[in-house]
C-alpha cells in the first residue's frame, strides 16, 4: 500500500526509512480515540453538508467495524503502516472505496494526533484520579488502625519528637490529595478540541469546530489553529503531575524500606510482597518498594525527555513531536502501576504497634517537652533550650535516658525542675500534650481522620 501522501514522489519510502519512522507500535494504542475523533469529524462534515448523509453513515459503520477488527486482532497494526491514522484510513478505503477518501476532508494528521492525545489524557486523568483515591483509602484505613501507635518522628533522619503513626500516614493522604487536585485542574486545559485546525493554518472549507468539539464532550476548542497542532504543554503538565506523584510514592517507598530493615524493625511485608536472596538464605527484601523508587527515574526521564524534544521546535508541527507519545504512555502507565502496587503492598505490610513504646520512654527525643516545661514556668525559650541542652549532654556522656537522672541532678542544672517532670518522660504524654491545630495529638488526629472519611 502506498503512503497517504505519496503521489508527488517518484519512489516509495525505503523500507528501512519506513521502519525507522513508523510509530504504529506506540500510537496503535490510540485506535479508539482516533476512531472516536473521526466519527465526530464525519458527523460535523455531514451537518455542514460537506459530505452526504449516506456517506456519513457508510463511513461511520465502516469505522465501527474497523474498531472491532482491531480489537479482535483481524486488522494487524504492523510497522508497514506508518501510524494509526494511516492504518485506519487505508482500511476504510479498502472497505468502502471512494467514500472512505472523504473522511480526511479539512483535517490533517497534525490536528488528528493532537486530538487523540487529548482524548487519551482525559480518560487517563480520570482513571489516575481514581487510582490515587484508592491509595488514599488504604492509607486512611491504616491511619485508623494506628491512631495510637507511637513512633519516633524524624528531621534530618535524626530522632526528633515522638508522633502518632497515623499522623505520619495522614501526611501522605494530604500529598496525594494535592496530586488529585493537580490532575483535575489539568483536565480543564486538556479537554479542548484541536480538531479542525487542519495542518496548522485552518481551512477554507466551511467546517464547524465547535460542533465536533461538543460531540466529543470537550469544553470548546483550542482557539488558535497554529497553537492547536504545535503545543504539547498539556502532555508536559500531565507527565509533570505524574512525576510529582512518583516523588511522593518514592518517599513512601524509601520509608518502607527503612522501616523493614532490622535496624528499624517496624514494618514487615507479607511473603507475597517480598523476595529472598539467591545467596543469603536469611534475606527478605523490600523489592516492591525499591522498584517503585527505581521506576520514579522512568517518569522523571520522560518529563525531561519531552521538555527536551519541545525546547527548540519552530512552529508549527514537526515530526520530532511523534516521540511525545512514548513519554506520555511511559509516564502514565508507570505511575498507574506503581500506585496500584503501593496500595497492595501497604495492605500486605504489618506494622508493629508496640515497637517503640518502651524504647521511647525517657528518650532524648523528649527534650523539647522539657524545654516547653521550663517555658511554661516563665523561663525564656532560648534560655530553656540552653538548659535542656546541658541535660542532654549529661545523658549522652553517661549513656543514660532522661528519667535516669535524679531530681537532684535536674535541680542542679535548674531550680525550676520539680518532681512532675517525670510525667513527661512517657512519649504518650508528649503526644497528648500537643495543642496546636494539625499536630500529632490524638484529638487532632481523630479530627483529621473524621474529615478524610468525609472527603474520600
Ligand atoms: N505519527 C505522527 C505523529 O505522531 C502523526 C502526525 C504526522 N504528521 C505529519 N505531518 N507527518 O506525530
Amino acid at each position: 500500500m502506498m503512503a497517504l501522501w505519496n503521489s508527488r514522489f517518484k519512489k516509495q519510502l525505503a523500507e528501512s526509512a519506513l521502519k525507522f519512522s513508523s510509530s504504529i507500535d506506540i500510537d496503535g494504542k490510540l485506535f479508539n480515540e482516533d476512531i472516536d475523533g473521526s466519527i465526530a469529524h464525519v458527523k460535523m462534515l455531514s451537518k455542514q453538508k460537506i459530505i452526504s448523509k449516506t456517506d456519513e453513515k457508510k463511513i461511520i459503520n465502516a469505522l465501527d467495524e474497523i474498531r472491532k477488527e482491531i480489537i479482535n486482532g483481524k486488522l494487524k497494526l504492523d510497522w508497514k503502516k506508518e501510524d494509526i491514522h494511516s492504518a485506519i484510513e487505508e482500511r476504510l478505503v479498502e472497505k468502502i472505496g471512494e467514500t472512505g477518501k472523504r473522511l480526511h476532508t479539512a483535517r490533517s494528521r497534525n490536528d488528528q494526533i493532537a486530538l487523540d492525545e487529548r482524548l487519551y489524557m482525559r480518560k487517563e486523568i480520570l482513571d489516575l484520579v481514581k487510582v490515587v483515591l484508592s491509595l488514599q483509602k488504604v492509607l486512611l484505613k491504616l491511619a485508623e488502625e494506628h491512631k495510637s501507635t507511637v513512633i519516633p518522628g524524624y528531621t534530618h533522619l535524626q530522632r526528633a519528637q515522638p508522633i502518632l503513626f497515623a499522623h505520619h500516614l495522614l501526611a501522605y493522604i494530604e500529598m496525594f490529595q494535592r496530586d488529585k487536585e493537580r490532575l483535575n485542574d489539568l483536565l480543564k486545559r486538556v479537554n479542548k478540541s484541536p480538531l479542525g485546525a487542519a495542518a496548522f493554518a485552518g481551512t477554507s472549507i466551511n467546517i464547524d469546530r465547535n460542533f465536533s468539539a461538543k460531540l466529543l464532550k470537550m469544553d470548546g476548542i483550542v482557539e488558535n489553529s497554529i497553537d492547536a497542532v504545535s503545543d504539547r504543554d498539556t502532555l508536559i503538565e500531565f507527565i509533570s503531575a505524574c512525576s510529582i506523584i512518583m516523588m511522593h510514592l518514592s518517599r513512601l517507598s524509601e520509608e518502607l524500606i527503612l522501616w523493614s530493615s532490622q535496624e528499624f524493625s517496624f514494618a514487615s511485608f507479607d511473603d507475597e510482597y517480598a523476595t529472598g536472596s539467591s545467596l543469603m538464605p536469611q534475606k527478605k527484601n523490600p523489592d516492591f518498594a525499591e522498584l517503585i523508587r527505581g521506576k520514579t527515574g522512568r517518569v522523571y526521564g520522560s518529563l525531561i525527555g519531552l521538555l527536551t524534544i519541545m525546547k527548540a521546535l519552530p512552529l508549527a508541527y514537526n515530526r520530532d513531536m511523534q516521540e511525545d507519545k512514548f513519554h506520555l504512555f511511559n509516564a502514565v502507565e508507570t505511575t498507574k502501576d506503581c500506585l496500584k502496587i503501593m496500595s497492595e503492598l501497604l495492605t500486605h505490610t504489618n506494622f508493629n504497634k508496640n515497637r517503640f513504646d518502651e524504647e521511647l520512654v525517657g528518650d532524648l527525643s523528649l527534650a523539647t517537652d522539657l524545654v516547653d516545661y521550663l517555658v511554661k514556668k516563665e523561663v525564656p525559650f532560648r534560655k530553656a533550650h540552653h538548659i535542656v541542652g546541658k541535660i542532654i549532654s549529661k545523658c549522652v556522656e553517661e549513656n543514660i535516658k532522661l528519667h535516669h537522672l535524679s531530681l537532684k541532678d535536674y535541680k542542679k542544672i535548674h531550680p525550676k525542675f520539680e518532681n512532675d517532670i517525670y510525667n513527661l518522660f512517657n512519649p504518650r504524654t508528649s503526644i497528648n500534650n500537643k495543642k496546636s491545630a494539625g499536630s500529632t495529638s490524638p484529638k487532632e488526629i481523630e479530627k483529621q481522620i473524621k474529615n478524610w472519611k468525609k472527603v474520600l
